[in-house]
């Protein structure tokens, strides 16, 4: 059946908005009570000494996020590819390495052929995808689905938020199975995501905010994107997103990364978007911004707001979100990623669901 977009002007409009329902589909489908209910072929992650994440752009995106948890929840080193570097580059498998490959479609190419290039050297392949029949998930020993439903806008949003929201369950299940959270733990970072949808409404509410700012955006030729720990990501996913709807060059960085280069850009005309809600490193993204307006630069600060108010004056724009426990903030701030490129590009008039050049699915190598 055809999708329709709902009275939205764009699918990826109608996307972004559905997005606290899908959360919501994901943890009532892998959630039940203080537990996790995700099926995954009998994986116990205290036999696990490795993953090896591999994925193409948003996907890619979501598995850097799944790293920083992995590691610091799970205590399980984690290496992450992009699919088309992943099989040239020769990398040892070491023994006990699960293989997770993340697809929206299933039927990326690079992402396909990695996966058949593990099969045999991992101890199991497991895919997190959004089409249950795609060959991604045939070919996997285990295939997570993320419940995004369809998505049609070529700029992905809803399955990238439900990668999110699938890994942070697999996460805190690793983290179980291996000793680093005990029942009551497990039980309060549930709590934590099962908050998603509701705070995931809230976030939404900046639509007016973003589009203002999104106005002057849109007259830039550069945007830089700041992020710092988890939220790196987010600046990555951030610049993706208004390069490939907008056209306007976007750079995401780690924020502590920002003088080794990027800050060579940095003037009046070269907005810089800082990812940095109020967590342990928000003192240290403070001063990274202000060396960017030290140089003239044109801070947006998307923060919730006693961290603006902490950030202290000489921020040229402000996105309020809602304060948020700190393991569901990178899938909460993909809200205003999405946004703030989706009405830039409207202001430059750009066909927001079809962008140039871009495929839904890229299914050549
Ligand atoms: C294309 C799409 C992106 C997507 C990427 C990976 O480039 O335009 O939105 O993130 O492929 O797609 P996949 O289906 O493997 O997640």
């Amino acid at each position: 059946a055809r999708i329709e977009k709902g009275g939205y002007k764009h699918y990826m409009a109608k996307e972004i908005a559905q997005q606290p329902t899908v959360v919501g589909n994901v943890l009532n489908a892998y959630l039940s009570g203080d537990q996790i209910n995700m099926d995954l072929g009998g994986i116990n992650f205290a036999n696990v000494d490795r993953l090896s994440i591999v994925a193409c752009g948003t996907a890619y995106y979501a598995g850097l996020v799944a790293k920083y948890w992995f590691e610091q929840h799970a205590r399980l080193p984690v290496d992450i590819d992009v699919a088309s570097e992943f099989r040239y580059r020769e990398a040892p498998f070491a023994p006990k390495t699960l293989g997770v490959f993340v697809s929206q479609s299933g039927e990326t190419a690079d992402t396909l052929a990695a996966l058949r290039y593990s099969a045999g050297k991992v101890d199991k392949v497991v895919s997190l995808v959004n089409v249950p029949e795609s060959s991604i998930a045939r070919e996997s020993d285990v295939a997570v689905e993320i419940h995004a439903g369809v998505e049609v806008s070529v700029a992905s949003t809803k399955a990238f938020t439900c990668q999110l929201t699938s890994f942070a369950v697999m996460a805190l299940k690793a983290a179980h199975d291996r000793g680093h959270l005990d029942d009551a733990g497990l039980a309060q970072r549930l709590s934590e995501l099962r908050q998603l949808p509701g705070l995931m409404s809230h976030a939404l509410t900046i639509d007016a905010a973003t589009k203002a700012i999104a106005s002057k955006l849109a007259e830039a030729r550069d945007v830089l994107f700041l992020g710092r720990g988890q939220m790196f990501p987010l600046a990555l996913e951030g610049a993706l997103k208004l390069k490939e709807i907008s056209y306007i060059h976007a750079e995401g960085y780690a924020s502590g990364e920002l003088k080794h280069g990027p800050i060579a850009l940095v003037d009046k005309a070269t907005p810089t978007v800082v990812m940095a809600p109020h967590d342990g490193l928000f003192d240290k993204t403070v001063s990274n911004m202000q060396e960017v307006m030290a140089r003239g630069g044109r801070v947006v600060l998307v923060s919730d707001a006693r961290a603006a108010e902490e950030a202290g004056s000489g921020v040229w724009q402000t996105l309020a979100m809602p304060e948020a426990p700190e393991l569901i903030q990178p899938i909460l701030y993909a809200v205003p990623a999405q946004l703030l490129a989706y009405h830039t590009a409207i202001a430059k008039g750009t066909d927001v669901d079809q962008p140039r050049n871009l495929a839904k699915s890229v299914t050549v190598e």
